[in-house]
């Protein structure tokens, strides 16, 4: 997959190169672009915000540095108006916003199944509004927010993104199979894990799991899985039980 990443921030991303996303760019499975927005800008001070139109509080991102960046990223020729048919397939552009979906783990799967992610990393009051229209009649364009609070910019919601949905590249993760079990994957959360050893200052692991009883140990996870859910997080629970 191949992940551009436009911020004024460019450093943020440097934990990109460690542990398992740093394994997959080192194997080619993902191949990321980290690029500077103040390189986009044509002042001699390289500004990339300025005052509201109407007035208020905080700058607004301008819309020519966002353009220009992007458009070396996507291409200057597409049509104004492109086909649907001609934007399915093609990069997804993902501005990180509080306004925008939730993102949740089968956004992070539909996500993960894509060739070209784009994320424009916002700050201050956020972006020029022209710039998501402009982008949108263009092709594929998403805002989605990590949660209901509010971030200084984009740049954390992106991590977070980019962990969530490449670590669902087949061959990110060494053994599948422990993807399949985790919190989300079936719309519950995941039951409690323990390892040795089987007791730890006067806490033991239920007995169950010593038992080899794989049946009896499958049971018991699912009811762990439901009671959890139940008790953190009921909303979840009507559209899986
Ligand atoms: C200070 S925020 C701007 C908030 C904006 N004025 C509003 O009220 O919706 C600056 C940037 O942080 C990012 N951001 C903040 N909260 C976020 C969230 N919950 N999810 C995703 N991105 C967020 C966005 O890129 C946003 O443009």
């Amino acid at each position: 997959m191949r992940i551009d990443i436009v911020t004024i921030f460019p450093e943020f991303f440097d934990v990109l190169d460690l542990s398992l996303l740093g394994k997959a760019r080192q194997s080619g499975l993902i191949d990321l672009g980290v690029h500077n927005l103040r390189d986009s800008t044509i002042d001699r001070h390289h500004s990339v915000d300025d005052t509201p139109y109407g007035g208020g509080a905080g700058m607004v991102m301008k819309a020519e540095p966002w353009g220009a960046a992007l458009d070396a990223i996507l291409g200057s020729d597409a049509p104004a108006a492109a086909p649907a048919a001609q934007a399915e397939g093609g990069p997804i552009l993902i501005f990180p916003s509080p306004a925008g979906d939730q993102f949740t783990q089968a956004m992070a799967r539909e996500l993960s199944l894509e060739q070209h992610l784009v994320f424009g990393c916002g700050r201050y009051e956020g972006i020029d509004q022209r710039v998501v229209d402009h982008y949108s009649q263009r092709g594929r364009v998403r805002l989605v927010s990590l949660g209901d609070y509010v971030l200084n910019g984009g740049e954390v919601a992106v991590m977070a993104m980019i962990e969530a949905i490449g670590r669902l590249i087949p061959g990110v993760v060494g053994n599948p199979a422990s993807l399949v079990e985790e919190s989300h994957e079936d719309g519950l959360l995941e039951y409690p894990s323990y390892t040795k050893p089987a007791s730890w200052r006067g806490l033991e692991v239920p007995p169950v799991l010593l038992s080899g009883n794989h049946g009896a140990i499958s049971t018991w996870r699912r009811q762990q899985q439901i009671e959890r859910t139940e008790r953190v997080r009921p909303d979840l629970l009507p559209r899986t039980i």
